[in-house]
């Protein structure tokens, strides 16, 4: 097991040495603070499991100590000694949240107990932790609806890619997941407690790409007006995701190999170089290998992107997930309502599921959304469908009905639905109507009558 760190504050240095020699006896890491401030840059310089510090310091007290640690640090667990009888400080030390306090002179049978404590609390609480991320880990991924076989198979792959520092491109059309999915990967990888960034490659004009990307010194063009960090250098350890990398300008991608290749970079107007360890996940829903032999986009950066391919297919060709994905929105938006429960009536859930959603699962999550709102009951019926979708419903209905009947009734319903669309398109106008469906206008009149659409 790994030692624990002790830091022990006091401006005393025989105390100190008393309590140092003490803890390392019992194994501990030990270092020691001669007051409240060398305190605090110890602790921004080590890891650091507890502090045992003294109340009354010169520069500033233990209470201050603890104060500031507990902002910064909230993870360590402050003991703060005080003299004999000043209750009233121990106290105000424990509503700052001191775990604990000793008295002086320090007994250390009861050191050792009040550690002992501590570091079984530590444990616990890490476990916690632990179980904590398990479940969001857990969530991310069910946050993730892949019922599919095909969804399966993406997902299987993308669990063994997480693993390696392999960069990954992830191609499909918009709306497909291809961000939710990189972030997945992040969180299946080993890097998952470090960061995610993310960053379009499409939004920005060339030179505030690349300050974006790898930042830039102070002064280094005009408005730069202080040093800032670019996504590389904030990614470090981390996953950078680079979105839409089919729209990176030429120039951008000749700077983007060399950090691959390197994972070295200077930040722009910069000569000081930087390294970073990064993983890349990039998306695009752009051709690429055309852009390439168009001279747009660098084979060599491709190859160096394309270690690893993830296509995530379009919704219409899984439809198994449609049903999973709307009971998952549903869920995500009827916290914004008062309702208490919703659900899409049969003839509605037929309509969605027979939709092909060009705009894939966004699409999908913004037709939930909208149902959602505009549904006065908790059963949301076709009517409450965007319009695009209700559209198609009447053009199903038409075909299903259609199934069932005689050849003269099939014209006939033909007739009615071509002659409502043609009155409908010229605004009533009888004669604009009839010029549409190449008949005359008495023509037009008497089929109204025949067919029974003279009122409407
Ligand atoms: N498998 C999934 N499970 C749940 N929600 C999903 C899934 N895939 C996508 N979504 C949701 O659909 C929306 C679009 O996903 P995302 O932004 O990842 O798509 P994209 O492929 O990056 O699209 P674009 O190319 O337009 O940027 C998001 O709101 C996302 O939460
Ligand atoms: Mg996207």
């Amino acid at each position: 097991m790994e030692k624990h760190t002790i830091l022990i504050v006091d401006d005393e240095s025989a105390q100190r040495l008393i309590l140092s020699g003490h803890l390392k006896q019992k194994g501990f890491n030990v270092l020691e603070a001669a007051s409240g401030n060398d305190a605090l840059s110890i602790v921004n310089e080590k890891l650091i499991d507890i502090i045992i510090t003294d109340f009354k310091m010169p520069d500033i007290t233990g209470l201050d100590l603890l104060k500031k640690v507990k902002a910064t640090n909230p993870e360590i667990t402050v003991v703060i000694v005080t003299a004999f009888g000043t209750i009233e400080t121990a106290v105000k030390a424990m509503k700052e949240g001191a775990y604990d306090y000793l008295t002086k002179p320090i007994d250390l049978d009861e050191l050792d107990l009040v550690i002992k404590k501590i570091l079984e609390r530590q444990q616990l609480l890490s476990e916690n932790r632990m179980l904590k991320e398990q479940l969001v880990d857990k969530y991310n991924l069910s946050g993730f609806v892949a019922d599919s076989k095909k969804m399966e198979s993406v997902l299987n792959f993308a669990v063994r890619a997480a693993d390696s520092k392999a960069s990954i491109l992830i191609r499909g059309e918009s709306g497909t997941g291809k961000e939710v999915l990189a972030k997945a990967i992040h969180f299946m990888s080993p890097r998952s407690d470090k960061p995610f960034i993310a960053v379009s490659c499409a939004a920005l004009n060339e030179n505030l790409l690349e300050s974006e990307l790898f930042g830039h010194e102070k002064g280094a063009f005009t408005g730069a007006d202080k040093q800032r960090r670019g996504r590389f250098e904030l990614a470090d350890e981390g996953t950078l995701f680079l979105d839409e990398i089919g729209d990176l300008p030429i120039s951008t991608q000749i700077k983007l190999l060399r950090v691959l290749q390197e994972e070295q970079f200077e930040r722009v107007g910069g000569s000081y170089t930087l390294s970073v360890d990064v993983r890349i996940i990039a998306a695009t829903n752009r051709n690429i290998e055309q852009l390439i032999s168009e001279g747009k986009f660098r084979e060599d950066l491709f190859y160096r992107i394309n270690v690893v391919t993830i296509e995530i297919p379009l919704l219409k060709d899984r439809k198994e997930d449609i049903l999973p994905l709307i009971d998952f929105f549903i869920g995500k938006f009827i916290k914004d309502t008062s309702k208490k429960k919703a659900e899409f009536s049969k003839e509605a859930l037929d309509v969605l599921i027979r939709y092909d959603y060009p705009g894939n699962i966004r699409e999908l999550e913004n037709i939930i959304h909208h149902s959602i709102v505009l549904s006065r009951n908790e059963i949301i019926s076709t009517d409450d469908l965007p319009l695009g979708i209700k559209n198609l419903k009447s053009e199903e209905r038409f075909r299903k009905q259609t199934n069932a009947m005689t050849l003269p009734e099939q014209v006939e319903t033909f007739e009615k639905k071509m002659i409502i669309e043609a009155l409908h398109e010229s605004n009533n106008n009888q004669s604009k109507a009839a010029k549409r469906l190449g008949i005359s206008e008495g023509n037009l009149r008497y089929k109204l009558e025949k067919l029974g659409l003279k009122k409407k």
